[in-house]
C-alpha cells in the first residue's frame, strides 16, 4: 500500500508541498505565501500568481522532501490539487506532480481542493466519528457537507452568491484595510462592538421549519456585504472597528446557525470546521459554544490546517488512492470542479 504521499497545492496564491505518511502523520508541510506580491493590488492577480508558482514550485517541493528526511525514491505517490482554482496556478502544480510521478514511476493522484479541506481535520483528529457535518468556509466556497464515511459525502447546502471569505475580503477592501481582508477584520473586530449595528443575516431570520428545503442550509452573503458598504458610504464617520465587529458577527451568526440546523437535520455526531475562514477567532469561539450547547462533538483544526496547505492534499490523495486508485495522466486542471459527491 502506498504510504508516503507527496502533496502539491497551487490552486490560488499559496505554493505548498508536504509529505504525509498514510493520511495521518505529517512529515513536512511547506507553505510559501504570495501575500506580499498581491497586497499592492488588493487581491490575487492570476497571472502574477501562476508565474510565482513556477518560480517557487521546485524549491518548495525540495524543501518538503528535505525537512521530511525523505529521499525522492521513497515517495509512493504524488497528489496534486487539480481544481477548483485559478487555471494558470493549478496547471503549475498539476504539471509538476505528473512529471514527478513519471520520473519516479509512482502513481499520480488528482485531488479536489474542497475534498482536501474536508480531510484537514482528519490529520489532527483521525478518529472523528461519522456521520459528521463539515462547515467549509473559504475564499471561494461556503458549504455544509455531510460525511457519512471516508470518501462518502454530500453537499447539504452552499452559498447562493458570495462565499464568506469573499465577503470578508470585499468589505475589508472597501474599508481600506490591508490584504487579505479576513485576518485584518478578525484583528480589528476585537476593538469594536459586535452589536453596534444590526446587519442582515440572510436566510436565517425565518423559522427553518417553514423554509423551502433548498434554502434551509443555503447561505447568502452578498446582501450583507452591500448593506455594510452602503452604511459606511452614508455614514463616513462611523467607527471602522464597530463596522467590522458587527459585520463579522452577522457572518458568524449565519454560519453557526446553519451548522446547528445541519446537525439537527442530519443527526450528525460531530461538527467540524474547515477552510480559510475557519481561522476566524470569533467563528471558532461561537462554533465551539454552539457544539457544547447542542451536545455534538466539535472539531476545530489548527489555523494553519484551515488555510491552504499541501498536507491536506496529501491526506485526501491517500484516501482517493485507496478508494478510486490512481488518476490517469491525461486528467487536466479543472478550475470549476465542484466537490465530487460520493454517496
Ligand atoms: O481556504 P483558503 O486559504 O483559500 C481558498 O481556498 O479560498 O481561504 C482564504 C480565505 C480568504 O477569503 C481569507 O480572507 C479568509 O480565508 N480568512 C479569514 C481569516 N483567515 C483567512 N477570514 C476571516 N478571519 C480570518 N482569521
Ligand atoms: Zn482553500
Amino acid at each position: 500500500m502506498s504510504n508516503l504521499i507527496l502533496g502539491i497545492e497551487t490552486s490560488c496564491d499559496e505554493t505548498a508541498a508536504a509529505v504525509v505518511e498514510g493520511a495521518q502523520t505529517v512529515r513536512s508541510s511547506v507553505v510559501s505565501s504570495q501575500i506580499d506580491l498581491h497586497a499592492r493590488f488588493g487581491g490575487v492577480v492570476p497571472e502574477v500568481a501562476s508565474r510565482a508558482h513556477l518560480d517557487l514550485m521546485i524549491p518548495v517541493v525540495a524543501e518538503s522532501l528535505v525537512s521530511a528526511g525523505v529521499e525522492a525514491p521513497e515517495v509512493d505517490a504524488v497528489a496534486a490539487t487539480t481544481g477548483p482554482g485559478l487555471v494558470g496556478s493549478l496547471l503549475v502544480g498539476v504539471t509538476a506532480a505528473k512529471s514527478l510521478s513519471l520520473v519516479w514511476d509512482v502513481p499520480f493522484v488528482s485531488v479536489n481542493h474542497l475534498e482536501a479541506h474536508l480531510y484537514a481535520s482528519f490529520l489532527e483528529e483521525p478518529d472523528l466519528e461519522f456521520p459528521l457535518v463539515v462547515l467549509l468556509v473559504s475564499g471561494g466556497h461556503t458549504m455544509l457537507v455531510l460525511m457519512e464515511g471516508h470518501g462518502r459525502y454530500r453537499v447539504l447546502g452552499s452559498t447562493l452568491d458570495d462565499a464568506a471569505g469573499e465577503a470578508f475580503d470585499k468589505v475589508a477592501r472597501y474599508l481600506g484595510l490591508e490584504y487579505p481582508g479576513g485576518p485584518a477584520i478578525d484583528a480589528l473586530a476585537v476593538e469594536g462592538d459586535p452589536n453596534a449595528f444590526n446587519y442582515p443575516r440572510s436566510l436565517v431570520q425565518e423559522n427553518p421549519d417553514t423554509m423551502a428545503e433548498d434554502r434551509k442550509l443555503a447561505f447568502s452573503f452578498s446582501g450583507l456585504k452591500t448593506s455594510v458598504i452602503n452604511h459606511v458610504r452614508n455614514n463616513p464617520d462611523v467607527s471602522t472597528a464597530d463596522v467590522v465587529a458587527s459585520f463579522q458577527e452577522a457572518v458568524v451568526d449565519t454560519l453557526v446557525t446553519k451548522a446547528k440546523w445541519a446537525a439537527a437535520i442530519t443527526g450528525a455526531k460531530g461538527l467540524c470546521l474547515g477552510g480559510g475562514v475557519a481561522a476566524n477567532s470569533r467563528l471558532r469561539e461561537r462554533f465551539l459554544d454552539m457544539c457544547i450547547e447542542i451536545g455534538v462533538q466539535p472539531f476545530i483544526p489548527s489555523r494553519s490546517m484551515c488555510t491552504d496547505n499541501a498536507a491536506m492534499v496529501a491526506a485526501a490523495g491517500w484516501w482517493c488512492l485507496q478508494i478510486d486508485g490512481s488518476s490517469p495522466l491525461n486528467v487536466g486542471a479543472n478550475p470549476n470542479w465542484g466537490l465530487p459527491e460520493r454517496i
